[in-house]
């Protein structure tokens, strides 16, 4: 549904439910289109699924119910805001966990109905990818690398709304390839920060393959690099926290040679795709983009491309119902809004054209 655009301040309240933070904010952009945080509440329910290795849907989805409410009314306190003030509700659509997409959407819906202001339907996915436009300013076009717990994607994000999709993953999404690394390795969950962490003490000194490396597109492919991880690991048991610390420096190399691989193809594409006079930025939002290893790997790649590298910070990185208020905020400036029958999208692809990575499973 397209209204007439505003040029005036929008304030918009964002709800956030799509996996495992409960997460509600209120944003302002003003008519010059730069954007302001009023306030940002994220509960995570890390704890909660902390003893099951990973996310366990329903128990999310209940946490949601019982977290959200309180977790609105501490993000409007902190504005010091009421919802006589709010201008439109946004809320994650998808894609994600359907049990807590639910929980979110409805509430949002139902605190815009009752309100009589617009409702927005923001994917998840849209919102990591404009989260640039909130923490630097940043216009269009630009290249994105979205590398989270379930998601890892090199995108253009042309303008609101479109995006080509030039890279996915095969199998696991990155933040999953560390996860599933540091479970084996028995380091517990989230894995991320444990690998890093040992990888710090340890050498690259373990032989893992790099797939996918030097292939014309720039798609991932992760799985192969878990199981040579697992083969060494079980070569080497028991074993001793010297052979922790190198399978996952080893591993995190691994990595970062092959994120560096790939979006060093997404970049050339990029230009071919946009001519060379487009601006050269490179995004990399989600939560692994936390790695210190990978943002230096990144780092050296963007500046032998001559591409200028952001990183927005780590809590606007990771899940936060910032980026939702301020995609709604978006789409709210250029009078896209969405009607109360808005359906909740496990999947939910920023670009539906594109072709599937051969054939293999996407992930939202
Ligand atoms: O974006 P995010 O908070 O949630 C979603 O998945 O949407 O990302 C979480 C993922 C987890 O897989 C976690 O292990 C990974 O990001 N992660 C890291 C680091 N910090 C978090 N991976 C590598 N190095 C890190 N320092
Ligand atoms: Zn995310």
């Amino acid at each position: 549904m397209v209204t007439d655009g505003k040029d005036a301040p929008l304030t918009v309240l964002g709800i956030e439910t799509s996996c495992d933070e409960t997460a509600a904010a209120v944003v302002r952009r003003d008519a010059d289109g730069q954007g302001t945080i009023l306030s940002s509440v994220v509960r995570s329910q890390l704890d909660l699924h902390a003893v099951y290795g990973g996310v366990v849907p329903e128990i999310a989805a209940r946490a949601h119910v019982e977290m959200l409410d309180a977790a609105i009314l501490q993000t409007l306190a902190e504005a010091k805001l009421g919802l006589d003030a709010i201008d439109g509700i946004a809320a994650t659509a998808g894609p994600g966990l359907i049990g807590g997409l639910i929980v979110g959407l409805t509430t949002g819906k139902a605190i815009a109905l009752g309100r009589g202001v617009p409702f927005i339907a923001v994917n998840h996915l849209e919102a990591h990818a404009l989260t640039a436009g909130l923490t630097d300013g940043l216009g269009f076009p630009y290249l994105l690398l979205l590398v989270s717990g379930g998601h890892t994607q090199s995108l253009i994000v042309k303008d609101v709304g479109r995006y080509e999709r030039l890279g996915t993953t095969l199998d696991d999404a990155l933040g999953e390839a560390f996860d599933k690394a540091a479970k084996l390795l028995g380091l517990g969950y989230p894995g991320g920060p444990a690998v890093e962490a040992r990888a710090s003490r340890g050498r690259d000194s373990i032989k893992l393959p790099r797939p996918m490396l030097g292939r014309p597109d720039p798609h991932f492919s992760l799985a192969g690099l878990k199981t040579a991880l697992r083969h060494e690991a079980l070569a080497r048991a028991p074993l001793s926290e010297s052979d922790i610390a190198d399978l996952c420096a080893s591993f995190q190399e691994a990595v970062a040679d092959i994120v560096s691989d790939r979006a060093a193809r997404a970049m050339a594409l990029y230009g071919e795709h946009l001519g060379q006079e487009a601006q050269r930025v490179l995004v990399v939002a989600g939560g692994v983009a936390a790695n210190r290893r990978l943002k230096e790997a990144l780092e050296m790649l963007a500046r032998k491309q001559s591409f200028r590298l952001i990183v927005p910070p780590p809590e606007l990185c990771t899940d936060n119902a910032a980026m939702i208020a301020w995609a709604g905020a978006m789409r709210l400036s250029r009078g896209i809004v969405d009607d109360l029958s808005a359906p909740a999208r496990a999947r939910w692809p920023l670009d539906p054209d594109a072709s599937p990575a051969l054939g293999a499973g996407v992930k939202a």
